[in-house]
């Protein structure tokens, strides 16, 4: 018998996410997107903050002894859940918006009245980078406390250089206080700043010439992002600066097609981004642009729903073309939610995703999008050993039974955290 720090038993269901023909790596599209690799009356045996083996409860009981046995009870054992789209780091709140959009106001119409982006933007310049780390470090805890185990966070809050490396500061501070894998976004060019609004060219030539590469050299971020989008930014505008990111050794994230369609998803993939994210506007040749591609199609199906807007992302035409679907929050002051089981019910009751398929996209695929070598969203030996235990009897009944946590634990960089 070999010892192990932790084994947890008894899971009615361990959704290990290995795939169809035993991938343990890698995007899936179509069919293998609806495998979520159950092992009934499963077990894991984890050491040092890896998974050692999986298998039966019988099995894994008779072959390991743990310092610590964690009885799942009958509930699904699965892969923590990976955001990886979340605005973490900003100051004030926007509740007010919600009377505006009671009063059938639309997104841009709340930005031009005074709210959105540009308000946050007014309210987070003037929030130091602690009081800033404090607030993500308590917001990733939330997200813990519904199963996050791996989550990206981006600046895009500040629009000039010393407010977007603050916020990039404030993310690297909070990661030293949080369970969870925090991988930074430097998302300058969230919005045109309020210094530039007519003519942004001053401020792309500022992100690109002083800010990025002070970025890089500092090594705050993985990724630079960009929200191409009309009286935002075009496809052209940033394209210089984000070809001048992965020449510094950054990754690509693009918020695509939104509200117009401007090619943002054929941009994407264009550019070889790791994802192109929320794609509700996005046309058939975008569509099948992504699915030639390995650019993930990021779907945040509580943007519509805070929104107030019935557009939901084309997912199942996605899914069918063969694109990589994955789903994420996007936590922001207009989306003021980090709960992931929530984002999986929605995809399914909203976006006509199956339970198994919507979990699959907001595990393998959204960790595929991340960080694609690390075995983020499977449970296989050798992967890290990132996962929930929940208080549901099947898969299925994770995204059936709505509107309430299911994760009773989590098991996040090896460590085992009751909740
Ligand atoms: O991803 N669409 C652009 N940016 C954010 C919204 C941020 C905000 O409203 O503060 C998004 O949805
Ligand atoms: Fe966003």
């Amino acid at each position: 018998m070999s010892h192990v720090d932790i084994v947890v038993a008894n899971a009615s269901e361990l959704l290990t996410m290995v795939g169809p023909d035993g991938e343990t790596h890698g995007a899936r599209r179509g069919a293998a997107l609806g495998h979520v690799g159950v092992i009934e009356d499963g077990a894991v045996a984890i050491h040092d903050g890896r998974i050692v083996a999986t298998g039966p409860s019988r099995d894994i009981l008779a072959s390991f002894d743990a310092g610590t046995l964690v009885d799942a009870k009958d509930g699904v054992v699965m892969p923590g859940f990976v955001d990886t789209h979340t605005h973490l780091v900003w100051a004030g709140s926007r509740a007010w918006e919600l009377e505006w959009k009671l009063q059938g106001r639309t997104y841009r119409e709340i930005t031009e009245a005074g709210g959105g982006i540009p308000y946050t933007v007014k309210e987070t310049r003037q929030a130091d980078p602690d009081h800033l780390a404090a607030l993500a470090a308590e917001r990733a805890r939330d997200a813990l406390h519904h199963g996050t185990t791996a989550l990206e966070a981006k600046s895009g809050y500040g629009l000039d250089e010393l407010s977007e490396l603050g916020q990039l500061e404030a993310i690297r501070m909070a990661r030293g206080r949080i369970h969870q894998r925090l991988y930074a976004t430097y998302l300058g060019a969230h919005e045109r700043p309020p210094e530039h609004r007519d003519d942004p060219t001053p401020y792309l030539d500022e992100m690109r010439t002083s800010t990025l590469p002070k970025v890089a050299k500092r090594g705050l971020a993985t990724f630079c992002d960009a929200f191409v989008e009309k009286g935002v930014y075009s496809p052209d505008e940033v394209r210089p600066l984000l070809i001048e990111a992965k020449r510094l050794g950054l990754k690509v994230r693009i918020h695509a097609d939104e509200f117009n369609d401007l090619g943002g998803a054929a941009f994407a993939v264009d550019l070889g981004a790791a994802s192109a994210d929320h794609l509700l506007s996005i046309s058939d040749d975008g569509i099948e642009a992504l699915a030639g591609s390995d650019t993930v199609a990021t779907l945040l199906p509580l943007v519509p729903y805070a929104i107030r807007d019935p557009t939901y992302a084309p997912a199942r035409k996605m899914v069918e073309r063969g694109c990589i679907v994955s789903l994420a929050t996007d936590f922001n002051p207009n989306v003021p939610c980090l709960n992931m089981g929530f984002v999986v019910q929605q995809a399914v009751y909203a976006m006509g995703l199956a339970p198994a398929e919507a979990l699959v996209a907001a595990t393998v695929n959204a960790g595929h999008s991340l960080d694609p070598e690390a075995g983020l969203g499977v449970l296989a030996p050798g992967h890290p050993a990132d996962l929930v235990v929940t208080d549901q009897a099947t898969h299925v009944h994770l995204a059936y039974a709505f509107g309430r946590n299911h994760v009773r634990a989590v098991v996040a960089g090896g460590r085992h955290i009751p909740l």
